[in-house]
């Protein structure tokens, strides 16, 4: 088989997570040929942490011009359309990071584009290629829980604090959690229920993050560095973990005490889908270490299934708790995933392969971009549902020329 080269733009966490999850999970066959990133410390952390040293484009015309197999779109949320624009024309597969960018007009025009691309395109959207996701899809669909009425999903996320020493603590920067993060469980929330949000109420506050710090302070430079609770060093320390993979996520250390944090840090949302079906998120980024959930009820007529996606110590097992409705405990069946030392429930290995055999043109996309575009829409909805304390119709913010989509969505 061929050697497969690609390209990545925004060569940072995720980036290099990528790089190092296509060498892996296929066998030394994917291997990244050219970066794209602004800044010099991080592109060479992440040479040492991937093992090799891609050539470093100045600019993304200089990355096109390289013969590349594929394409990785890994940069903060806010460059994601003018990163991708810059692509036009081409017909290299692409994997683009989600969300498809940090503000809702720009996220339209990122549909635009890959209505028009002619390669293919997926979102990394990793949860849809966990173990734990497909067993509970396939347990739906045979039945075993029967027509579902509603879903409850919870996230206390327990480095949620990393996210306020990046550019994800702006609205500008990221769009907020419910498209930033949530966009991951709204669309397992569409894959599991199979229907389109009809309307969506939110509450959202931010209580833990934000204050009256300057807004270019980063931990490294802080004098509280040591007694700060939240400085990126006590909160690894915490985290307890200095295995080489995850002190790499840790390289953000701006302050989340800054001026400028003005994403919520708690929030809730409910939504009615159009087949009858409601449920409710919750996502809360001041978790303990020690108290790290991500759950999903689902409820149907027949049965339960809970699905504890992360328990105490993250990528730990993972567990699908199946309830018959008319059972006994007897007749409740456990499903066990062990993901400890994987990323993302296992699931990152998935893509990576998935993304390869794109490449080969062995595959078809299986997370499309207009899946995501659903997720950020519901995400959108309930942003706004929460600015103006009332409902918001997801469909009634899709601009016109959009429309036509809205039953394939
Ligand atoms: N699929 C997932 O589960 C998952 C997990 C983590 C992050 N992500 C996504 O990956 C993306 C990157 O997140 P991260 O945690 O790696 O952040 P990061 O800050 O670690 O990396 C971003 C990199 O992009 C570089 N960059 C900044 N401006 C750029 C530009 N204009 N062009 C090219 N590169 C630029 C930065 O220097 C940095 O190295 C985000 O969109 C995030 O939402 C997805």
């Amino acid at each position: 088989m061929k050697e497969l080269k690609v390209g990545i733009i925004g060569f940072g966490n995720m980036g290099a997570h990528l790089g190092r999850a296509l060498d892996h999970a296929t066998g030394g066959l994917v291997t990244v040929a050219g970066v794209v990133d602004p800044d010099d410390e991080k592109y060479q952390r992440n040479c040492d942490f991937l093992g090799n040293k891609p050539q470093r484009c100045a600019t993304i015309a200089e990355l096109r011009k390289m013969p590349l197999d594929g394409i990785i779109v890994a940069s903060p949320n806010h460059c994601h359309l003018e990163n991708i624009q810059e692509l036009q024309g081409l017909s290299t597969p692409l994997l683009l990071e989600k969300p498809l960018d940090a503000n809702f007009d720009k996220i339209c025009d990122v549909l635009r584009f890959s209505e028009e691309y002619s390669g293919p395109i997926i979102v990394d959207h990793v949860m849809r290629y966990a173990p734990i996701i497909s067993q509970t899809k396939k347990l739906v669909d045979s039945g075993a829980i029967g027509q579902i009425c509603s879903v409850s999903f919870v996230q206390n996320c327990f480095y949620g604090n990393s996210m306020y020493h990046c550019f994800r603590r702006t609205m500008a920067g990221s769009g907020g959690m419910f498209i930033e993060k949530a966009t991951h469980d709204l669309d397992i929330m569409h894959y599991i229920v199979g229907a389109r949000a009809s309307r969506v109420a939110a509450i959202a506050r931010r209580q833990a993050f934000g204050g009256n710090k300057p807004n270019d302070l980063h931990c490294r430079q802080c004098d509280e560095r040591f007694t700060c609770p939240e400085s990126s060093n006590n909160t690894q320390y915490r985290y307890g973990n200095t295995d080489k993979m995850f002190e790499q996520s840790w390289a953000n250390d701006m302050c989340v005490y800054a001026e400028e944090v003005d994403v919520p840090d708690n929030e809730v949302c409910m939504i009615e889908f159009d087949n009858g079906t409601f449920g409710t998120y919750t996502q809360c980024f001041f978790s303990p270490v020690s108290y790290t959930t991500r759950e999903y009820e689902i409820t149907g007529l027949e049965g339960i299934l809970r699905l504890s996606l992360t328990i105490q110590g993250n990528h730990d097992k993972g567990r699908i708790l199946h309830c018959p409705r008319f059972g006994t405990p007897e007749d409740s069946t456990v499903y066990e995933f062990d993901y400890r030392k994987r990323m993302h429930y296992n699931g990152g290995g998935a893509v990576a392969r998935h993304f390869c055999q794109l490449m080969t043109g062995e595959a078809e996309p299986f997370t499309t971009v207009r899946q995501a575009f659903a997720a950020e829409l519901l995400g959108q909805a309930a942003t706004l549902a929460a600015q103006r304390g009332e409902f918001v119709v997801p469909q009634e913010l899709l601009p016109d020329d959009l429309q036509g989509l809205w039953e394939e969505l």
